[in-house]
């Protein structure tokens, strides 16, 4: 039978619900800094058994204070931060280029978890590839899927 969520369901009821899907699973995560929904799904995942969870920002000690979290729940999961800004396709192809060095050749990703983005971006802002910045930066989450896909 499937599980029930409702309302009051936490993160981590979920998680534990749906082990088997992460249990020994490698995990990329975006828009994980504390306090987001991403973080908060990133703490949730912790006790999901993931074989690795990699961590894509574009601050490190933001994130690493996440990983900080993260490690307190399980120490046995592989936590990697991976640097990257969405607003510059650049930094979006070398966070690819490292992505693919932690999983090495025969590495995959089992879940993708994409939450960075911004909302209602004022005053007007591009990205360094002159596209608006909202619709740049979701984009780029879409370059980083298909980028994968390609391997
Ligand atoms: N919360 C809501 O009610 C709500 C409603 C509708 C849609 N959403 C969307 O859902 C997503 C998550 O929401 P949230 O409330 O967790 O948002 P948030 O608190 O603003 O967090 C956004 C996350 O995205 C990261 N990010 C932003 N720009 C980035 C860039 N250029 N490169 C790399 N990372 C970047 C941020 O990192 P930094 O800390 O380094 O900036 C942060 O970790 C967002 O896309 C938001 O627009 C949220």
């Amino acid at each position: 039978m499937s599980p029930q969520f409702g309302q009051h369901t936490t993160g981590v009821e979920v998680i534990e619900a749906l082990l088997p899907q992460t249990a020994n699973k490698t995990v990329i995560l975006t828009g994980c800094t504390l306090g987001t929904i991403g973080g908060e799904t990133a703490l949730a995942l912790a006790h999901g058994k993931c074989s690795r969870i990699i961590l894509a920002g574009r601050t490190e000690s933001k994130v690493q204070a996440l990983i900080d979290g993260m490690k307190k729940v399980n120490s046995e999961t592989k936590y990697d931060f991976v640097q990257v800004d969405f607003s510059d396709l650049d930094s979006v192809r070398t966070a690819v280029n490292r992505v693919e060095t932690i999983l090495g050749k025969d590495g995959t990703i089992d879940v993708l978890i994409n939450t960075a983005g911004v909302l209602g971006v004022w005053p007007y802002q591009k990205t360094k590839q002159g596209i608006e910045m909202q619709f740049g930066i979701v984009s780029d989450l879409v370059h980083l899927t298909c980028l994968h896909e390609s391997r």
